[in-house]
């Protein structure tokens, strides 16, 4: 009687008091990790839920994005990933999943500017007088990254390419780690996201080169680096985007709730205000829709493909 009288309801989203995991494929204390976190803040009340960060790192975040992609589609496990999205499947040999096909896109975050960074002892002031260091220590610099296909590694990369010296890669699993070791002077240098790295550059624990942005950062910290043109390296443009994903097959009607719940929580003062203060910048409506969102992904694994392909930099 009790089945008859309550009937069969259909299956709500999100089930009551299940927890959403928005997983991290980087280690906690870095720039995707702090981004999760202020978005899971934010998307607490629009989902009317608790939502959970889980850091799943390991092997340029693609371990990370695997275990969404062969999770439950019940739209209670999310993947925060970045450009490593658009670059994983051209680096990453045998990658056990598919971007386009194994994942529901639910909208995009924000685009975060990159910072070429060093060693607080290291014997330059500007990025002209590190130009001359990378010189004479070539064969003895070691640039650290967060794994084959994160954002640090392409921009070591493109630095690399740009400079025509090859430099030591040094891998972790994710940049919280990596400059926790440039501050200590264990490594040289590293290109990282300023959600990251505005703080450290804020307290000179880090030395600050340039900015990856076609213009100059106005956060007080960043505004007087120069931008890599100015540098006198003209193509050397990265942005780093940050979008949600869900395992294919999630269903429809739980996607559009996430995606509205999203654009709440991208419109939150107090999300915005954090992002603004580390020089991230927060998407319009029109990249927060789930369309929008899978064909830039497309786009800049076409634009990205190239570029990494001639580096011949590949993790099996
Ligand atoms: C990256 O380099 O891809 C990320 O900055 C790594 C991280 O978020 O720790």
């Amino acid at each position: 009687i009790a089945a008859v009288a309550f009937g069969a309801q259909a299956a709500d989203y999100p089930v009551k008091d299940k927890p959403i995991t928005i997983v991290v494929p980087f280690s906690a204390g870095g720039p995707t990790d702090r981004v999760a976190r202020d978005l899971a803040e934010a998307l607490r009340k629009p989902l009317g839920a608790t939502v959970v960060v889980d850091n799943a790192a390991g092997a340029g975040g693609s371990i990370g994005a695997n275990k969404v992609a062969k999770a439950n589609n019940d739209g209670h496990t999310l993947l925060l990933h970045h450009i490593g999205m658009a670059t994983m499947p051209t680096l990453v040999r045998n990658i056990p999943f598919k971007v386009d096909s194994d994942f529901e896109y639910l909208g995009m975050v924000n685009d975060v500017p990159m910072t070429l960074i060093g060693r607080p002892n290291l014997p330059a002031n500007n990025f002209k007088e590190l130009v001359g260091w990378i010189q004479q220590n070539k064969g003895k610099i070691n640039l650290g990254n967060a794994g084959v296909g994160s954002a640090s590694h392409l921009c070591g990369l493109l630095f690399q390419q740009a400079m025509g010296v090859e430099m030591t890669a040094v891998p972790y699993k994710g940049t919280g780690p990596a400059i926790t070791d440039l501050i200590g002077g264990q490594i040289d240098l590293l290109c990282d996201q300023t959600t990251n790295t505005t703080s450290q550059i804020e307290g000179k624990k880090v030395k600050a080169f340039a900015v990856t942005t076609p213009k100059r950062l106005t956060t007080p910290a960043l505004k007087d680096l120069p931008t890599m043109e100015e540098a006198g390296l003209k193509d050397f443009q990265v942005t780093i985007f940050h979008g949600l994903y869900a395992p294919k097959g999630t269903p429809a009607d739980v996607q559009k709730k996430i995606n509205d719940a999203l654009k709440v929580a991208l419109k939150d003062p107090d999300f915005n205000k954090k992002q603004e203060g580390l020089g991230a910048v927060v998407v319009t409506d029109r990249r927060v829709e789930q369309a929008e969102h899978k064909k830039f992904v497309a786009q800049e694994l076409d634009k990205w493909s190239p570029v990494l392909k001639k580096a011949g930099v590949y993790a099996d």
